[in-house]
């Protein structure tokens, strides 16, 4: 099947395939923002890990879901072969990474370049990998946050598209903290869908461009939903 324009039609839905690998407390929010109506249509939830709270989720609001276990295959190569092939099933303008604990290769992403996003609970560029919620208390960071980003075959590392902030609290803990970013992802992501669908925001070609300007900096989400 050939790829989709990155070149939405007017009025259309923007149409999305998420990749998950856990609860999908992300995935729930585009849910939930759908029905208040954001343009988006869920084509499809993939996870690569069986029986997670995401394909539940899936399911329950009636949106195709699959599971493709990774250990299954003899290599990163021939799972995200199978992948691109599951994906590119649906022809989605954007492929949603909404907590995908896999690394993706070279191959994946420039498959998808342009059209690939993820989401990180940290305020990039610090604090890529794991474990960030603790890394920014033990830092004694005063602010933490979450980024969206497009993916780049760096882990974590490509340009930030937007980011939401929320303070670190002297009785933070990293499940507190962890908490409490969620919440604001939960703003941040399907905010982001919206400027994708409403063509604010473009990214082909790996660039992101806001209303046909180059991003200079991240837009920061504000929590009451201003910019
Ligand atoms: C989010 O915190 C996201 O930043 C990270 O994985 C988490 C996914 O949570 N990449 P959920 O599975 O959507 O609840």
């Amino acid at each position: 099947m050939t790829n989709r324009s990155p070149i939405l039609a007017a009025n259309m839905p923007l149409k999305i395939v998420v990749l998950l690998s856990g609860e999908g407390t992300l995935l729930q929010s585009f849910i939930n923002r759908q029905k208040e109506g954001l343009p988006i249509e869920i084509a499809a939830v993939i996870s690569n890990r069986p029986n997670v709270g995401g394909l539940a989720r899936a399911e329950k609001a009636e949106i195709t879901a699959h599971e493709i276990d990774h250990k299954l295959f003899p290599d990163r190569a021939t799972f995200e072969a199978d992948l691109i092939k599951l994906i590119d099933q649906y022809s989605p303008d954007v492929v949603v990474l909404a907590g995908f604990m896999r690394i993706l290769g070279e191959l994946f992403v420039d498959h998808y370049q342009g059209r690939l996003i993820n989401i990180h609970p940290a305020l990039l560029p610090k604090y890529k990998g794991l474990d960030t919620h603790q890394r920014a208390i033990d830092a004694g960071d005063s602010e933490h946050g979450s980024s969206v980003h497009l993916v780049t075959s760096e882990l974590d590392g490509g340009p930030v598209i937007a980011q939401i902030k929320l303070p670190i609290l002297p009785e933070d803990t990293a499940d507190t903290l962890s908490e409490r970013t969620k919440k604001r992802e939960h703003l941040l992501y399907p905010e982001v869908l919206r400027w994708i669908a409403e063509k604010k925001l473009t990214l082909s070609q790996g660039i992101p461009l806001c209303n046909g300007e180059p991003l200079n900096s991240p837009v920061v989400l504000e929590p009451d939903g201003e910019k």
